[in-house]
Order: C-alpha cells, then structure tokens, then sequence
C-alpha cells in the first residue's frame, strides 16, 4: 500500500519542514530556500508490545575499547580524537573544489597500506578522473576498489558482496533512494540515503566516510540537514586562493570538537603543516602599522596570526566597516570601546580588520589584538614586530583573563617573539618566563600606552 501522498516544504539548508512555502526559514533565517518534496510517510506497522525489549542497568553494559584506525595523517588523527572509530559514520563538509576528495583518497591510500579493504564510491567524477586524482598523490594498492555508482539499492549490494572494512561515499547529495520520489540532493533523499549507511556502518561495523557539499544557493541540502544523524562532523575550509586549509570538527561522539588540523594543498596532494603558527606568519610586514600577533587557542594548540587594520578618514557619507576572519559585531564592539575608553574619534573613519591568510578566529582572546591594531593603524604608530598580545576586552576597557596563558607565552617564545602584552590577572599563573618580557595589562588604556 502506498503511503499517504501529499507534499511539504523543506529548507534545503538546515532540513525545516513547513506545509507551505515561506520567504525566509524560520529555523536558520536563510532566504529562498524553501523547496516543495513529496512526502513518503512510511507505513505504520502495529507492533505488539513485545516482552524482548528490556531497558539495561549501567552496570549492565560490557564496555569495548573502542577500535581506532590510525588515518595515516596525524592532524586528521588528532580532529577525530586519535583516529577513526571502527563503524562510525564521518561527515567531511565544504565548499565544492576544497579539496576533500583528495583527502579522503589520500586516508584511502594510508588505510590500504594497513592491509584493510576500502571501497570509494563517487557519485561525481568518472573512473578515470579519479586515477588522474590518485596519480598525482603517488601509489596505491589493490586494497582500494573504486565503484561510480549513485544508486543506493545497488550500493548496499555491492557493500555487502565485497564487505570492505571502510567505505568512502563522494558526495552524498548525489546518491539517491528508488524508492523516494524527490530528486537526488533533496532534503528528503539526503536524509534517507544517509540512514541507509547509517544502517550499513553500524549493522556490519563499516566505517562509513560521507562527504557533503555546502551550498548557498539552496538548490541542494547541505551538510546541515544531517549533522545530528552522523557520529562526527568535519568541516574542510580556507581560502580557496591560498594553499592551506584548516579541518575543524563540529560534532564528535568520539573526542573533542575543538581541535583543529592544518594541511598544505601541493601539486601532489594534501600536505600535514606541524608548525601552522609559523606558516600563519610568513609574510608578515616589517614596521607597518596596524599590524599585530596574537595567540589563540585551537583545541590543546596555541596558534600564533596576524591581525591587521586599516583605519582611514571616511571620505563621504557614512564609515565604512568590515571585518575577515573575525566576527563584524565585536569588530564594531571593539570600536565603541576604543572610542569612549581611550577618546579615539572612531565615528569618522572607515575601519577594516583581517586575519592574515583567511582563517576565522572567534575566540574572544584576540579582542586586545583588534584594539591594538586598530590604535597602531589609527595613530600610525607600528607595533614593535617582536611583540605578541592576547586578552578578552569587556565593555568597560578592562582586559580580562584567558584560558591557557602560559601554553600562549610558551608557543610566542617558541617562535622567537621577546615581549608579550597579557592581562594582568594571567601574570601569576604564567610566572617568570626566561628571555621574554611579559606586560600585564589591566586595561586597554594601559595597553595603548606600551606602544
Ligand atoms: P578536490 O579534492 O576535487 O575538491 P572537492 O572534492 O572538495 O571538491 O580538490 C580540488 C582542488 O584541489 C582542485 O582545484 C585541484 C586541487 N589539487 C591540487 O592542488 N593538488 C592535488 O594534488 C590535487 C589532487 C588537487
Ligand atoms: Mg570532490
């Protein structure tokens, strides 16, 4: 019998249902992103309540080390929390030309070296473009199959004639169940094809890889509409001009969400960066003003970046302000405090605030370097290139305390860096560092005042 048929409407960027079309998503606030899916409610069978289901005791449970693979690359190791769990579903997400099939064709390439069976489904690129892929990254052994299929049905088929110990799913907004009438990429179809291989990784403990696309467009449902079915999310991003890319996780059932990895996109593949503080810094102007270190944490990490500002006269109508890599509300936080705390006549002149090389920093830790770059840039005053500066900025000027503070000074000195600008609370806990001077600061005033 055929399900009841009627249709609904679903955001194809965070999966909102709503039984008519509306302008703007009520759930993630995107425009136009309403899509009309037909309905497959399944049928409801009457289950007996049956005397098999038993709830269990905690002491109950037999507990199993949970079996981790190593991937072969350290920073994707260290995002998933020291490898990947056997029979957990991954969700690598990112703008399309990332690079994340090359990532995961590189972990195929490790894992195959292991001796374990991958299986690579691509639903985008034909067989030979994915030799011409595997050729540029170096050599690959029997171990890994390759399979351009789109079909679900015979996916699991195939799946479960071959049973690989990993199987790679490229993407999933091409994959499509027969039995849903939406089209592929559809909140409906990304949704169910994903709990299909759910089924499929946790029934026979295959680890399943899934890569998704983000879309702004709303033509195809992102990542989003399946965070909350998968074991681990991971997100692929950087500038797609510059060659490194960040991988940072937003979901682990397995470990902790805010480690970071780091990788170098080279003519032959994704490259592991271990010193990323020093790959942040190259290209660092000498004596320019309203330029900046700071030090954030990523995770157990501290990463060293440059901050930079440009403050100039508005020249007519209003100021102009815009902000790269840090969020635009405390940019323009910032700004207010740097006007009424230390008399600065921010109202008229156009400010911009960037973090070299594009990555995106909101830990609230890099607020003294805004403040700092901002000044320099506004009194043209350069800051001393040795100096590296961390602390939160409150509304009232104070600079208050961060976590980690001497994992920062440590990683500063490490890189050569002599003086280092701090809240002044965080002085006990960093104590005497050898070859660095530390400022404690109590408040932006006193911070402006050192250079
Ligand atoms: P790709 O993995 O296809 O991205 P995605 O799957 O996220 O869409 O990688 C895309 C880009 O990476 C492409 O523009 C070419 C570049 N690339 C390199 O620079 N070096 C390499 O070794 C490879 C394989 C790709
Ligand atoms: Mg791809």
């Amino acid at each position: 019998m055929a399900g009841k048929k009627s249709s609904v409407f679903f955001c194809q960027n965070c999966g909102y249902e709503s039984a008519k079309w509306m302008g703007q998503c009520p759930g993630c606030k995107e425009w136009n992103t309403f899509v009309e899916e037909a309905l497959n409610r399944a049928e409801v069978k009457s289950i007996k309540a049956s005397a098999d289901v038993k709830p269990s005791k905690l002491s109950e449970i037999a507990m199993t080390d949970e079996a981790r693979a190593t991937t072969g690359l350290k920073e994707l190791d260290r995002v998933l929390g020291g490898g990947v769990v056997k029979g957990s579903m991954v969700l690598v997400g990112g703008d399309p030309g990332i690079g994340k099939s090359t990532l995961l064709l590189q972990v195929c390439q490790n894992i195959c070296k292991k001796g374990f069976f991958v299986l690579y489904i691509s639903g985008e690129e034909s067989l030979q473009q994915i030799k011409l892929r595997a050729e540029r990254i170096g050599t690959f052994d029997d171990h890994l199959s390759l399979l351009c299929e789109t079909n679900l049905t015979l996916i699991k088929g195939v799946i479960e004639k071959t049973k690989p110990d990993m199987v790679i799913i490229d993407s999933i907004q091409t994959m499509f169940d027969e039995e849903i009438s939406s089209a592929p990429g559809s909140v409906t179809q990304v949704r169910a094809s994903t709990s299909v291989l759910m089924q499929i990784a946790k029934g026979s403990a295959i680890t399943v890889f899934v890569v998704g696309h983000v879309t702004k467009e709303g033509v195809v449902a992102g990542p989003r509409v399946l965070e909350h079915m998968v074991d681990t999310v991971l997100y692929f991003e950087g500038d797609r001009h510059a060659s490194y890319r960040v991988l940072r996780s937003v979901k682990n059932r397995f470990g902790s969400t805010n480690e970071i990895g780091v990788f170098e996109m080279r003519e032959t593949g994704l490259f592991e960066v271990e010193n990323p503080s020093q790959y942040m810094l190259e290209g660092k102007p000498k004596d320019a003003s309203g330029s900046v270190v700071a030090c954030s944490m990523e995770g157990s990490r501290p990463l060293l970046l440059e901050v930079q500002a440009l403050v100039s006269r508005t020249s007519f109508g209003n100021p102009r302000r815009t902000a790269n890599g840090v969020d635009y509300n405390r940019v323009n936080l910032l700004m207010a405090v740097l006007e009424k705390r230390v008399g600065l006549h921010m109202g008229d002149y156009d400010a911009y605030v960037n973090i070299a090389g594009g990555i995106k920093m909101n830990e609230p830790a890099v607020d003294l370097a805004v403040i700092m770059a901002l000044y320099s840039s506004y009194k043209e005053k350069p800051i001393d290139e040795g100096t590296v500066c961390f602390g939160e900025v409150g509304l009232s000027g104070e600079v208050r305390s961060v976590s980690m503070p001497l994992v920062r000074v440590q990683e500063a000195k490490k890189l050569g860096f002599s003086t280092i600008i701090l809240p002044k609370v965080c002085l006990k806990t960093v104590g005497k560092v050898e070859g660095v001077k530390l400022i404690g600061v109590e408040n932006i005033r006193e911070a402006v005042d050192v250079l």
